[in-house]
């Protein structure tokens, strides 16, 4: 659930801490938080920074690279990825009458290109792009209780997303009539969706205290100051902005 860059964020500072020597790091949560709450000074040890030496060498080159949905509806996600989400249509490769596999991906495999690719250059770079998207689709599945993260509580919890400017997105994303789980400035309380695709919904636990606690705890990390949207499907987008704001880790 924790913000990546925020991490790589906060990470940074706590490496340029250790080099000036300084013992721990205290981050102090966000006082005007909207949820009301995330008042309270997180203890100095919250966050446990990787120790890990190097990776093996046998693993140079390993990079994740895409990311693959089953869908049930492919025009909806081709239009909500391409058209909300500035994707831009791959392939689509019809393997049976039924069932058809597609790739989606932003230009200059989302290292900040501002250049248009066309769809035969995005699939030559494939292989070395980072942050594609696929769709499994069989048309007219007789599965239809495939429930969404946001619905029910499974293995995938979410999909994080880049903005140069949060607003700006906030705004596009209401332009288009996209659903909004998380408005930025509110903290997950209540949000049934939040709590779902984050593993800490009704289903997962009763006890009100933990949760209160942990929201209390996202907070820690700047958790009121992301979008949260959902895809055709349900499944839930962590909108976060490339500089975060004041006030996220
Ligand atoms: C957080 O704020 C809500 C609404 O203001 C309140 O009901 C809840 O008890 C608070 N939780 C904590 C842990 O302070
Ligand atoms: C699939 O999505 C498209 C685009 O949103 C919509 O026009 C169409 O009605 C949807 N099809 C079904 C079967 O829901
Ligand atoms: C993208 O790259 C250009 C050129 O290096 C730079 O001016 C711009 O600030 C970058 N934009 C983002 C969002 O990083
Ligand atoms: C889908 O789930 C609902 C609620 O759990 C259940 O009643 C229904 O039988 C399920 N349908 C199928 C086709 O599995
Ligand atoms: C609820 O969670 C809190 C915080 O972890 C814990 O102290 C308390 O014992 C839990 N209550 C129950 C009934 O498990």
């Amino acid at each position: 659930m924790v913000a990546i860059t925020s991490i790589a964020s906060y990470c940074s500072v706590v490496a340029l801490l250790i080099i000036q020597g300084t013992q721990g790091c205290i981050i102090h949560a966000r006082q005007d938080s909207s949820s009301g709450n995330g008042t309270a000074l997180p203890p100095a040890d919250f966050m446990t920074i990787g120790t890990d030496g190097l990776a093996p060498p046998e693993t140079l080159g390993y990079a994740i690279n895409h990311f693959s949905l089953i869908v049930s509806n492919l025009t909806a996600s081709k239009e909500f990825y391409g058209n909300v989400l500035g994707m831009r249509h791959m392939f689509t490769a019809q393997l049976s009458p039924h069932y058809s596999v597609t790739y989606m991906g932003h230009a200059h495999g989302g290292r900040n290109g501002t250049g248009y690719q066309t769809g035969a250059e995005l699939l030559r770079e494939k292989n070395n792009a980072n942050g594609m998207i696929e769709f499994q689709y069989f048309a007219g599945s007789a599965d239809v209780n495939i429930t969404a993260t946001t619905r029910r509580p499974n293995t995938f919890s979410h999909i994080g997303l880049i903005v140069p400017s949060l607003a700006d997105a906030e705004k596009r994303m209401l332009q288009y009539g996209v659903t909004i789980s998380k408005r930025i400035g509110l903290g997950a309380q209540g949000i049934e969706s939040v709590e779902n695709a984050f593993g800490f919904g009704p289903y997962v636990t009763t006890n009100e205290t933990e949760r209160e606690l942990l929201i209390q705890g996202q907070e820690w990390v700047g958790f009121s100051q992301l979008l949260g949207i959902e895809d055709p499907d349900g499944n839930f987008i962590e909108v976060q902005q490339l500089v975060p704001p004041p006030g996220v880790a």
